[in-house]
């Protein structure tokens, strides 16, 4: 299959007013002359944005939906913008929230909302687009942002974790059911990264580990132009996910529980 050519064409990404959605949402406008469709619930961040490719990319269009993706109505109102002139390329579904912290803390409210969010709105939305270039049998590609979490099982983030590894199993198994050769679909992986996400005290132990936010962009970006059914970026994560597939779990996730819980600790 060719690789995805993203000028002059639209992607949509989600998750585009901070962190790793607004870093690939600028390089896709900059380094790669898309036009755009960025969301996300914070309307000044994003009309910052577009002011700031409008200076720096005087090529690209650029639409905004201000959203809230854990509502079915925002989601379907996105997807409606997205295709309404019928000529979508490609979809990043970058946005997510976590809860770093005991999971026997979490308020119920706050799981709901992030199981709405990085679940139940990420897979109507892939429903709806997956449709929508299945049935025309357009071409271009939809990237899912997972995370390492989803092959490593991750204490302190344990319900986050889940939501990211079905994720990872949703995707490659419907990647499997669709029959248009001219659609793909991948799965980012990224590992800790320096955004607004792990911007507080609780991850600063951990501060030394995480990948500066334009660099998984750069990566995420190539794996999805590639067509890549799945990516981890970065060597060290690589490593991870190899070890994690011949020492036993317990061990490795017995680590992270230690790390973690030092890290939240203080
Ligand atoms: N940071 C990490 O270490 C890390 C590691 C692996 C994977 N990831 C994944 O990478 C993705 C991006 O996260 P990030 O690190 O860039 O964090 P971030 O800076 O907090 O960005 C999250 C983005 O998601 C949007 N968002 C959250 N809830 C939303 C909702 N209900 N409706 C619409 N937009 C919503 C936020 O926008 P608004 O607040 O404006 O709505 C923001 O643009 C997430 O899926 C995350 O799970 C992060």
């Amino acid at each position: 299959m060719a690789h995805l050519h993203f000028a002059g064409r639209w992607v949509m990404v989600t998750g585009a007013s901070s962190g790793l959605g607004y870093e690939m949402a600028l390089q896709l406008a900059t380094l790669h002359k898309a036009h755009l469709i960025l969301v996300a619930r914070r309307a000044d961040k994003l009309e910052a944005l577009k002011q700031t490719i409008a200076q720096a990319a005087p090529d690209s269009q650029v639409k905004t939906v201000t959203a809230d993706l854990s509502r079915l109505e925002d989601i379907d109102r996105c997807v409606a913008v997205a295709l309404e002139e019928d000529n979508l390329y490609g979809a990043i579904l970058n946005a997510g929230i976590t809860y770093f912290g005991e999971h026997l803390e979490l308020d119920w409210l706050q799981f709901e909302q992030m199981l709405q969010t990085n679940v139940s709105g990420m897979v109507r939305m892939t429903q709806q687009l997956a449709t929508y270039f299945e049935r025309n049998k357009k071409e271009g590609g939809l990237m899912i942002v997972s995370s390492m979490a989803a092959v490593l099982p991750t204490p302190y983030q344990a319900a986050y974790s889940g939501t990211k590894g079905f994720m990872l199993n949703f995707i490659t198994a419907l990647s499997h059911e669709l029959q248009n050769k001219r659609f793909s679909m991948t799965v980012y992986l990224p590992g800790g990264m320096v955004t607004e996400m792990t911007d507080n005290d609780k991850f600063s132990p951990l501060k030394r580990w995480l990948m500066p936010v334009a660099e998984a962009a750069r990566q995420g970006l190539s794996a999805f132009r590639r067509r890549k059914r799945t990516h981890v970026p970065g060597a060290t994560n690589r490593l991870g996910a190899y070890l994690s597939g011949i020492i036993p779990k317990r061990i490795i996730i017995g680590g992270m529980a230690r790390t973690y819980g030092k890290a939240l600790k203080g």
